[in-house]
């Protein structure tokens, strides 16, 4: 494995790119989501939607696969820019498998936040400030942490002693900003109902 030091403010920059796939996911859930609710309507037996109506198959299908795509884009149109990263995966995993962990991850964590929002009583759509803001971060991280092999704990974890906490706690800072911005983003272009 080649080993490359960055400079603290690089490592930020790189950590945000490493988690496009994961954050844009989500973005592009919302924009291609509706059709049947993945709990089909369903209750749970508190009487609450199982996930409710904000979480659809088409969101969870289009966001995987949209977030395949962009690491795709990533690793071809972002050639000359950070895409090395992805080649530091030489534990024999692809990059194709990271990006898949990333999104579905992503959404996985969103899914499990409306089962903990509905199991709480809130509407589909109610503000829920932490674990909107986190969830889908957790989620990413879990699974691959889980599955991908040694890349979370090389890039985020034990890696370089020289990354220190820097990944961790620019996920930390840098999500709940992206997330609020494009959100409102989102929200003044129509395709999110809320700007949360
Ligand atoms: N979306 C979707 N399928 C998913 C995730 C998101 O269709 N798996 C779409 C839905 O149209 C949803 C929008 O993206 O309304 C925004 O996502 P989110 O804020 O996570 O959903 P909420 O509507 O706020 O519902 P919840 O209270 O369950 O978070
Ligand atoms: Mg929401």
């Amino acid at each position: 494995m080649t080993e490359v030091a960055l400079a603290p403010l690089e490592l930020v920059l790189v950590t945000i790119w490493l988690m496009l796939p994961a954050y844009l996911a989500n973005t592009i859930a919302s924009i291609v989501g509706g059709g049947p609710p993945i709990d089909y309507g369903r209750n749970w037996n508190d009487g609450q939607r199982i996930l409710g109506d904000g979480k659809t198959w088409n969101g969870l299908i289009g966001g995987t696969v949209g977030g395949l795509l962009v690491g795709h884009l990533q690793i071809t149109a972002g050639a000359d820019f950070f895409s090395d990263c992805y080649c530091y995966v030489s534990w024999g995993s692809s990059p194709y498998l990271i990006f898949f962990l990333l999104a579905f991850g992503a959404l996985a964590g969103d899914m499990a936040a409306s089962f903990i929002k509905r199991r709480q009583g809130q509407e589909r759509g109610s503000k829920s400030p932490l674990l909107d803001m986190y969830d889908f971060i957790i989620g990413a991280l879990v699974l691959t942490g889980l599955f991908g092999g040694g890349w979370l704990e090389y890039w985020f974890f034990s890696g370089w002693p020289s990354h220190g906490w820097v990944p961790l706690i620019t996920l930390i800072i840098a999500t709940p900003i992206l997330h609020r911005s494009v959100n409102i983003l989102g929200y003044k272009l129509g395709v999110k109902q809320v700007p949360w």
